[in-house]
């Protein structure tokens, strides 16, 4: 990506936001965050395929008619949240940050280039004094795992994560969603469903992540995202990850296994109490009751919901802790993460957070 940009990017007090791909699954949850956390713009976009254009979407109390993503579309925009996938902001952040917008990306186009902010507000905020027009949304489950992951990497070293994900329809778009409630119905018809966006059968059933295999190392391409953008975003190189990544039949809310190997031996107490403080995080682990993050519980949630916090007993030096978290993908895996990142842009001071 070559972008040839100054290095500064005041943005207004009453910004103009664009969202690019407003009628997705992010899209929609770009409007919602932006409507219920009062984000004080001045004027919103909304920015599709033609297939959309002239259809209206509510925000708050009024309607916003989508017009077709053009190169011209970004004249007097001053943030760009971009999700509609990475072919388009691979062509069409360049013409927006030349126009003189910030652009947001929550594809995964820009996030291991290093000259691009890989953010997740409550982990490294500070990644973000030094954008050049570009910052980047990580992948919704490095998100999730992160949110549980770092408060842990900050008081003792992880040197390695290995971790499975239980990944929902959201993270594949609103057709996948669709496709998700259509082959259910079915199911329970007794009608034959074929799939249309996803590769295999989506009704009660689940499958290793449809994103290609790299013959090379035989991961996918979901776990090579989560084993590189995890050391990146917790800036540190050091820290080693091996991901599975699974699809399973859940509307819109991931759920990450972890396992921390840490540098100093740690206890399930002392990681209660560091998340049970963590901002975005709630403490889900009530044994008594075996009741734990859930998809449910999460989705429509801001936090993260993290417990099962235990000793993992497979490693007897005491340096490992095994964990389950869920987010919601399309909030704080997704549109939340940004909305918090254009709040931060438009902070005043610089963000203090580490
Ligand atoms: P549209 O609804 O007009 O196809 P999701 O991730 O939920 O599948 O959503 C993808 C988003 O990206 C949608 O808003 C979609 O708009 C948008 N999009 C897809 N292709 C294009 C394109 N060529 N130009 C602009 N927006 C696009």
């Amino acid at each position: 990506m070559s972008l040839s940009v100054p290095q500064t990017h005041p943005i207004a007090p009453s910004p103009v936001v664009a969202i690019i791909g407003a009628t997705g699954a992010v899209g929609q949850a770009f409007l919602d965050c932006l409507a219920t956390r009062r984000f004080p713009l001045s004027r919103l976009r909304l920015l599709a395929s033609p297939r959309s254009a002239g259809t209206a979407l509510p925000f708050g109390n009024s309607r916003i008619t989508v017009e077709t993503l053009a190169e011209d579309s970004f004249a007097g925009v001053d943030i760009a949240l971009f999700s509609a996938g990475g072919d388009i902001s691979r062509r069409y952040a360049p013409m927006a940050v030349a126009a003189g917008a910030v652009v947001i990306d929550n594809s995964s186009a820009f996030r291991m280039d290093p000259d691009v902010p890989l953010v997740i507000p409550e982990i490294n905020a500070k990644a973000l004094l030094d954008h050049r027009g570009v910052i980047a949304n990580p992948n919704c489950a490095a998100v999730v795992a992160l949110m549980a992951a770092a408060p842990v990497h900050r008081i003792n070293r992880i040197r390695r994560i290995t971790l499975a994900t239980y990944q929902a329809a959201s993270g594949a778009g609103a057709a996948a969603m669709a496709e998700l409630e259509a082959s259910t119905r079915a199911h329970l018809a007794g009608e034959i469903y074929t799939p249309q966006v996803l590769p295999h059968p989506y009704a009660f059933n689940l499958f290793s992540h449809n994103t290609a295999i790299d013959p090379a190392t035989g991961y996918n391409d979901e776990e090579t995202k989560l084993m590189r953008e995890i050391p990146k975003i917790l800036g540190d190189d050091a820290v080693r990850v091996s991901a599975t990544c699974v699809r399973v039949p859940v509307m819109r809310a991931h759920a990450v296994a972890l396992t921390l190997e840490c540098e100093d031996p740690i206890t399930p107490d002392a990681v209660r109490r560091l998340l049970a403080a963590a901002p975005g995080v709630r403490l889900v682990d009530d044994a008594a009751r075996n009741h734990f993050p859930m998809p449910v519980e999460a989705s429509g949630r801001d936090e993260v919901l993290v417990g099962r916090i235990r000793t993992d007993r497979s490693d007897p030096t005491g340096r490992s802790i095994a964990l389950f978290a869920a987010g919601d993908q399309l909030l704080k895996g997704a549109a939340l993460n940004a909305v918090q990142i254009a709040e931060l842009l438009k902070a005043p001071r610089p963000p203090e957070r580490g």
